[in-house]
């Protein structure tokens, strides 16, 4: 007898929970039969949830009591998605399609009740159900493109039957995640529900078994597969954003969905597992898989304190009257922690906090603040002061002030004086040395450096600088303030330039000798964009402005002759100076050896970093430049590339 049939007669009475697998366990109540799938830390499908899943709904299928069936995530979310862990390997039966596939055929309906956030191969299992029911804070999306595949468990074939072509074209190629609100409002979920889940999902169940409602396959649905006009699938492949420029998988998500809407559902789904397949096998996704992994292991380094930003909404003191202030604060009040912003001068104080709760208010008609009321919390957690003493209640004061040594020292030295002992001390600095500031500071183990990248409220990277005596606490804080602010940290030692702008000089001082062996400066950045680069490196000078971009050449030892000359050449205009930017093509050999000259320089300086111990893994130095400097994230980074590249190379 088989381990389903043996509890199909077993659980006949409610029972208690019974495992399907080390990760699945099911449960009959009244005549409903719950799946539970418990795989911390986001319930990804690993070979153990599939086949669980797969066993427990084969028994449910059967067992004569049960007439419903909810299939429901414990823990924090409803599964997240696929195992990524597993990519490189082949798939051990059953795969996720086969189970989707059981699902949807089977004749009982089949509920999907989801928390948390029910994304790639999670959501695929819920569009398999023939009922959908949401928590209201529950997020839902297919964001497989993110890393470098489509969704391989009939996404891109049944969501677009749930909630029309150009909505999916969105969601997928994109990877866009709704909130639950929208997914109602789409018709990807059935209904929403304030709290417990558990028993509204009882309630659902009753009521469409009571009603005898007919299974919805999603499969069947054809009403939202007409797509608005026959243009709609290419106009949207040229409008992709340019992050998605060049990315396989975005334009496999886009085909995968045309077939939905021109090909029997089998046929489809068929093409989309060709589709998986070719996008597993291109070095995008490795380099995108490398960058998801890199993210996560960047927020920990020797030392890390888990839990260091002490109590859910942590009190944060901002001092300095630096353009800063005033995003930082709304970032930060935004990311739960309650702001206390420190001026002496009254006016000054007022007239900013007037500038931080006009930004929150600007945010929230943008809708990046969901409602009025949380408006409301968000201005009231935003608390004032003149009394630098009040700071000394802080868990971080962060200062704001213009990068200048003296102001920075002389802010840090007296905040230095205030603050407890475990208090961080953060500066913010592009440029100076955070182990010059911390010197003049009575609590050098407490201060820490932080860097934003430009612009600071649109980047996702930030710098933390330890300097030899910053406590893993100060900078596990750093850190933890950076989740809050929804950027990457990346702990880096103290050195001129940081990891970023050090990088950065080297591939920019080789850009520069490009330039002077002839080739005209908009070639240079045609090559390097068309790689991918959001800007070329000479259009970057323009963009973060040519004063920042000769400091950044001439580091902390002051003007120097490269950064001269970059002034120079732009003082002299073309066809040597300042790019002429769209429209220039080169042959691409010359492209190509423009790339590879500046991505490896940069990937030089990134490995003496990595050797000086200034970061301590390489892919931190990669993340930065994929989310603080432009690099096309499908390329992973440059000692990613330059690791790719050497490896083809010697192939
Ligand atoms: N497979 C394997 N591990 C996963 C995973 C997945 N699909 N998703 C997350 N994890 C791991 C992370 O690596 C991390 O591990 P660590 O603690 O060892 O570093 C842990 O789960 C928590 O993830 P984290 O991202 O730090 O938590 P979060 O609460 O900030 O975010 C998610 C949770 C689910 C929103 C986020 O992890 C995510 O976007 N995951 C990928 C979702 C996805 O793309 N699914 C489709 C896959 S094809």
């Amino acid at each position: 007898m088989s381990e389903g049939t043996a509890l199909g007669t077993q659980l006949a009475a409610p029972a208690p929970e019974t495992s399907f697998s080390s990760t699945v366990a099911a449960r009959i109540d009244a005549n409903i039969g719950f799946i539970y799938i418990d795989n911390p830390p986001v319930n990804a499908l690993s070979h153990s949830v599939r086949s669980g899943l797969s066993a427990a709904v084969r028994t449910f299928s059967d067992a004569p009591g049960v007439q419903a069936i909810i299939v429901i995530g414990k823990g924090q979310t409803f599964p997240a998605g696929a195992d990524i862990r597993e990519f490189g390997r082949p798939i051990e039966e059953p795969a996720l399609n086969a189970v989707n596939l059981s699902i949807e055929a089977c004749r009982k309906p089949v509920i999907a009740a989801i928390h948390g956030t029910a994304l790639g191969g999670g959501l695929e299992i819920a569009l398999a159900c023939h009922f959908r029911i949401a928590l209201a804070s529950a997020r839902l999306g297919l964001p497989e493109v993110k890393l470098g595949v489509i969704p391989g468990a009939g996404g891109t074939q049944r969501l677009p039957r749930l909630i029309g072509i150009e909505q999916a074209l969105r969601a997928i190629a994109t990877s866009r995640i709704l909130d639950a609100a929208e997914a109602l409002q789409l018709g990807l979920v059935d209904a929403i529900v304030a709290d417990d889940l558990h028993a509204h999902a009882i309630r659902f169940a009753q009521q469409v078994i009571a009603e005898g409602r007919p299974l919805r396959l999603v499969r069947d649905l054809q009403d939202k597969l007409a797509p608005a006009s026959a243009g709609v699938f290419d106009e949207f492949e040229s409008n992709l954003p340019a992050r998605l420029r060049n990315r396989l998988a975005a334009t496999r998500a886009i085909r995968s969905v045309r077939n939905a809407a021109a090909l029997p559902f089998d046929e489809g789904l068929r093409k989309e597992r060709e589709y998986v397949e070719e996008c597993k096998a291109s070095p995008q996704s490795a380099a995108l898989q490398y960058v998801f992994f890199a993210e996560r292991a960047a927020f920990k380094f020797d030392g890390y304190i888990a839990g260091a930003l002490a109590g859910p909404e942590p009190l944060v003191g901002i001092a300095g009257a630096g353009a800063l202030r005033t995003p930082l604060a709304a970032a930060l009040l935004i990311g739960g922690c309650r702001v206390l912003l420190f001026d002496q001068n009254a006016r000054a104080l007022s007239d900013a906090s007037s500038a931080i709760v006009e930004r929150l208010e600007r945010l929230s008609s943008k809708g990046r603040i969901a409602s009025r009321q949380e408006l409301q919390s968000l201005t009231a957690a935003l608390e004032v002061t003149s009394e630098a003493a009040s700071l000394r209640h802080c868990t971080a004061v962060i200062e704001v002030e213009p990068d200048m040594l003296s102001s920075k020292s002389a802010i840090v030295g007296a905040l230095s004086a205030l603050v407890g002992e475990k208090t961080a001390l953060i500066t913010t600095t592009a440029l100076l040395s955070v182990d010059e500031i911390a010197a003049a500071s009575r609590r050098p183990a407490n201060v820490v450096g932080m860097h934003f990248f430009i612009p600071a409220s649109t980047m996702r990277q930030v710098e933390i600088v330890r300097t030899d005596r910053s406590s893993n606490l100060a900078a596990s804080i750093a850190v933890e303030l950076s989740r809050r602010l929804e950027k990457i940290p990346v702990v880096s030692r103290d050195c001129d330039g940081f990891v970023g702008d050090r990088t950065l000089r080297a591939y920019l001082k080789e850009a520069i000798a490009i330039l002077e062996e002839g080739v005209p400066a908009a070639h240079i950045d045609a090559a390097l964009r068309d790689f991918g680069m959001a800007h070329g490196p000479f259009e970057l000078c323009d963009f973060i402005g040519l004063d920042l971009a000769q400091r950044i050449l001439d580091g902390r030892s002051g003007p120097g002759e490269t950064g001269t000359k970059l002034i120079d050449l732009q003082r002299a205009g073309t066809p040597d100076g300042m790019p002429a930017h769209a429209g220039t093509s080169i042959p691409k050999i010359l492209a190509a050896a423009i790339v590879e000259r500046c991505l490896l320089a940069a990937a030089a300086e990134a490995k003496r970093l990595v050797a000086e111990g200034i970061v301590s893994r390489p892919s931190d130095v990669d993340i930065v430049w994929v989310n603080g400097l432009g690099f096309p994230e499908h390329c992973g980074g440059p000692l990613f590339w330059a690791t790719q590249t050497t490896a083809s190379v010697q192939r």
